[in-house]
C-alpha cells in the first residue's frame, strides 16, 4: 500500500495540513464506490460533498457529456444561446414554476446571483430595501456575499470585517422525539416578524435541512409559516436548494415537500448528477421583467463558463435518469429508517433525524463543535471498514448516492456503530 502523502503543488480545501491526514488518492469511481490507487474500495457515503447524485461515472451522463463534447463544448453566452441550455431552462422552469434561469458555476455563485437579483430588483423599482434576513446556522457558500449571508463561524472568522450585515432569525432544528420544538418555532417566528418590520429585500433559507450546520432539520409547517410572514412583509423569498435539490429530501425539490413557492431558487451540486461544476438560479418572470428597460437596469453579472454546454448536457441526462425512477429518491427515507432506529438506541448518540436520503445523528460530547476530534476518530474507523464518512463536528451523517444498495447501506450503519467503540 503506497503511503498517503501531500502533493507538493496542491492546496486542498478546508484542510489543515499540520493536523489532517494526507488525502486518499482516488483513481476510479463506479456507482457508490471510490477506488483508490492502492486498490482499496470505499463506499462514498456522503456523495463526495453531496454532489454525486446517482452514482460515480453514471454511464448515461458520461455518454451525454461525451456526445456534447464533440458537438459544442463552450460558447460565450452573452451573445449566443444553444439547445442544451434552452432544454435545461425549459425543464427546470416547468418543474419549479419559476420561469427564468440564470447560469453560474457552483452553489456559492448560484446564491450570489439570487442575492444580486433580489437586491437590484428593488433598486430598479426605485424603492431600494437594505435589509437581508437569513437564519442562524445558515451556510450559503464560501464567496464573500454567500459567506455574509451565512452564519458567522470559524469559516468566516478571518473575513468577518469584510462581510456585510445580515439580520438573523433562529432556526428551530428538530429531531426524533423532540418535545420542545413548538416553543422554539414560535420564538423563531416572533423574531422573524420583528425583523420584517424593517423593509426587507429578501429572506434566504435552506429549505428543510441546513446542511453545513450539521444536517439541522426543521418541520415543513415552520417553513410555511416563515413564507406567510415573508409574503405579508412583501419581501422576496430565496430558497437555497444547492444541497436539497434533485431528490435529496425525498421530493424533487425540498420546496415542493415543504409547500413553499419561493421567488428565487439556487441549485447546484446534484444538478449535473455531480459530473460538472454548474449552478443555476431560477427566478420568477416578474423579477426578470424588472431588469428590462434602460441600460442601468441591466443585470451586469456573468461568468466565463455561463451555461457551459457540457454541464447542461450532464444536467439534462441526470434529470432524465432521476425522473425515470422517482422511487429511488422517494423511498430512500424508508430504507434509512430501520437502521437509524437501531443506531439511535446507542448511548453515545442522540438527536436522530432523517429526511429523504439524509440521515444524521449527534455524538454525545462534552464540547461539541466543528473542531472536536471525535468526528475524525469515527471517520478513521469507518474508513478502515471501507466506508468514507465526513462528520461535521459531532454530527455523523449519511448522504449517499441513490444507487447505494441495501448491503452497502447496512455496511455504512455497521461501520458507524462499530466506530463508536473507539470513542
Ligand atoms: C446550502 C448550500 N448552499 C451553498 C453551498 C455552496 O456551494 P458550492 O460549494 O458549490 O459553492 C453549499 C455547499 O455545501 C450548500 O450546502
Amino acid at each position: 500500500m503506497p503511503p498517503q502523502r501531500w502533493h507538493p503543488h496542491l492546496w486542498h480545501p478546508t484542510t489543515q495540513v499540520a493536523s489532517a491526514d494526507p488525502p486518499l488518492r482516488a483513481v476510479r469511481g463506479r456507482g457508490a464506490l471510490l477506488e483508490l490507487d492502492d486498490g482499496r474500495q470505499l463506499i462514498d457515503a456522503i456523495s463526495s460533498w453531496w454532489v454525486t447524485l446517482h452514482g460515480h461515472a453514471e454511464p448515461s451522463i458520461a455518454a451525454a457529456v461525451a456526445a456534447q463534447a464533440t458537438e459544442l463544448e463552450q460558447v460565450i453566452f452573452a451573445n449566443f444561446s444553444h439547445p442544451p441550455a434552452e432544454q435545461l431552462a425549459d425543464a427546470l422552469s416547468a418543474r419549479s414554476g419559476l420561469e427564468r434561469l440564470f447560469f453560474s458555476d457552483n452553489g456559492s455563485t448560484a446564491v450570489e446571483v439570487a442575492l444580486k437579483i433580489a437586491w437590484q430588483w428593488w433598486r430598479n423599482r426605485g424603492e431600494p430595501r437594505r435589509q437581508l434576513i437569513a437564519f442562524e446556522g445558515a451556510y450559503h457558500g464560501d464567496t464573500m456575499g454567500a459567506m455574509a449571508l451565512g452564519a458567522r463561524s470559524p469559516f468566516t472568522a478571518p473575513f468577518d470585517e469584510l462581510l456585510f450585515e445580515v439580520a438573523r432569525a433562529p432556526w428551530p432544528a428538530t429531531w426524533w422525539g423532540d418535545e420542545g420544538v413548538e416553543p422554539r418555532e414560535r420564538l423563531a417566528l416572533e423574531r422573524l416578524e420583528q425583523l420584517l418590520e424593517t423593509p426587507t429585500a429578501a429572506v434566504i433559507l435552506e429549505p428543510l435541512v441546513q446542511g453545513a450546520a450539521g444536517m439541522a432539520m426543521v418541520r415543513e409547517g415552520f417553513l410555511r409559516e416563515v413564507e406567510r410572514r415573508v409574503r405579508a412583509a412583501g419581501a422576496l423569498l430565496i430558497a437555497d436548494e444547492v444541497l436539497t435539490g434533485f431528490g435529496r429530501t425525498g421530493a424533487l425539490f425540498a420546496c415542493q415537500r415543504a409547500g413553499l413557492t419561493p421567488d428565487l431558487i439556487a441549485l447546484s451540486k446534484g444538478l449535473t448528477g455531480g459530473f460538472l461544476p454548474m449552478g443555476v438560479t431560477l427566478a420568477r418572470e416578474a423579477l426578470h421583467a424588472g431588469f428590462i428597460g434602460a441600460s442601468e437596469r441591466t443585470f451586469l453579472h456573468g461568468h466565463s463558463f455561463t451555461a457551459n454546454p457540457l454541464g447542461c448536457a450532464a444536467a439534462l441526462a441526470s434529470l432524465t435518469l432521476l425522473e425515470a425512477n422517482p422511487g429511488r429518491y422517494e423511498r430512500f427515507e424508508a430504507r434509512h429508517r430501520p437502521h437509524l432506529e437501531v443506531l439511535a438506541q446507542h448511548p453515545k448518540l442522540r438527536f436522530p433525524r432523517l429526511i429523504g436520503t439524509i440521515a444524521a445523528i449527534d455524538l454525545v460530547l462534552e464540547k461539541p463543535g466543528y473542531f472536536n476530534p471525535a468526528g475524525r476518530i469515527v471517520q478513521r474507523r469507518a474508513l478502515a471498514e471501507g466506508v468514507f464518512l465526513r462528520p461535521l463536528g459531532q454530527v455523523i451523517y449519511l448522504l449517499p448516492p441513490l444507487c447505494l444498495d441495501d448491503t452497502q447501506l447496512e455496511q455504512c450503519y455497521g461501520a458507524i456503530s462499530r466506530a463508536l467503540e473507539a470513542l
